[in-house]
């Protein structure tokens, strides 16, 4: 049974705000990048598909070098949504039972996580990493009036990596595909297509709070901490 992981990183960046892609921005001496990259390839999956934009394969492959990635891997150029870009990976990726999607925006990721959600994905084809939601969410109309409060408990904040088998990634795009460009729009993360499109549950594998997306500046504060504080923590189990 052979596991792929696709890792996105084919996005403008335009929330960050900065002349490059996010995901090249420096944390603590490497691109954001780097950190996904290297979890994934400790990680128990037999491959890895980076999806990078347009011109950017080159420079991505003197990183992987730079990186001494050992795992097999491969390097697409994206397209201009993220479930383009999925696709893209998903196109390159052969004789292979089940796929992992992970946003390349999310440098935190813990590798004992990637194998639990492996292990859950082969029991159930299905599963996603996420937390409970802490904050109490109220959804408002169109006038900013507070319409209801949604139950806590039955909320959870989902993040990536997200994985299926192979055949429920491909039949989910099928009907993808066949939908109209107003319901594709709103399709924000791999989950929402196997749930649209298939009649597969999903299931929750817990994560950790700490698994952010760097979406906007303020969102480098905290994730230069949470690097410094990881090393750190390794140096005194060392
Ligand atoms: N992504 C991608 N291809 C796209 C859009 C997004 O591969 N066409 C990737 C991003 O590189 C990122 C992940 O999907 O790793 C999550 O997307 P997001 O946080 O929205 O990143 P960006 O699209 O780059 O940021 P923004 O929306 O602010 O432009
Ligand atoms: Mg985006």
């Amino acid at each position: 049974m052979r596991t792929s992981a696709i890792i996105l990183a084919a996005g403008k960046g335009k929330r960050m705000g900065a002349d490059v892609p996010k995901q090249y921005l420096k944390l603590q001496g490497n691109p954001i990048l780097y950190y996904s990259i290297k979890a994934f390839d400790q990680s128990d999956v037999d491959e890895l598909v980076i999806v990078v934009g347009q011109g950017e394969i080159p420079q991505c492959q003197k990183y992987m070098e730079k990186f001494e990635v050992k795992k097999p891997y491969q390097i697409v150029e994206g397209g201009k949504e993220r479930y383009d870009s999925v696709y893209q990976g998903l196109m390159k990726i052969q004789n292979v039972d089940y796929i992992l999607v992970h946003d390349g925006a999310r440098p935190f990721i813990q590798v004992a996580r990637i194998n639990e959600l492996i292990k859950t994905v082969k029991e159930t084809n299905a599963a996603i990493i996420a937390v409970p939601v802490k904050d109490t969410i109220k959804q408002v109309d169109e006038n900013l009036h507070v319409k209801k409060t949604i139950e806590r408990k039955a909320l959870y904040a989902v993040q990536t990596p997200q994985g299926f088998s192979y055949e429920l990634m491909m039949e989910a795009y099928r009907g993808f595909f066949e939908d109209d460009i107003e319901n594709q729009s709103k399709i924000t993360d791999d989950a929402m297509l196997v749930e649209s499109y298939t009649d597969t549950p999903i299931s929750i594998v817990y994560g950790d709070y700490n698994n952010i997306k760097i979406t906007t500046p303020e969102d480098l504060i905290l994730s230069e901490y949470l690097v410094s504080a990881s090393r750190e923590r390794k140096r005194m189990v060392e």
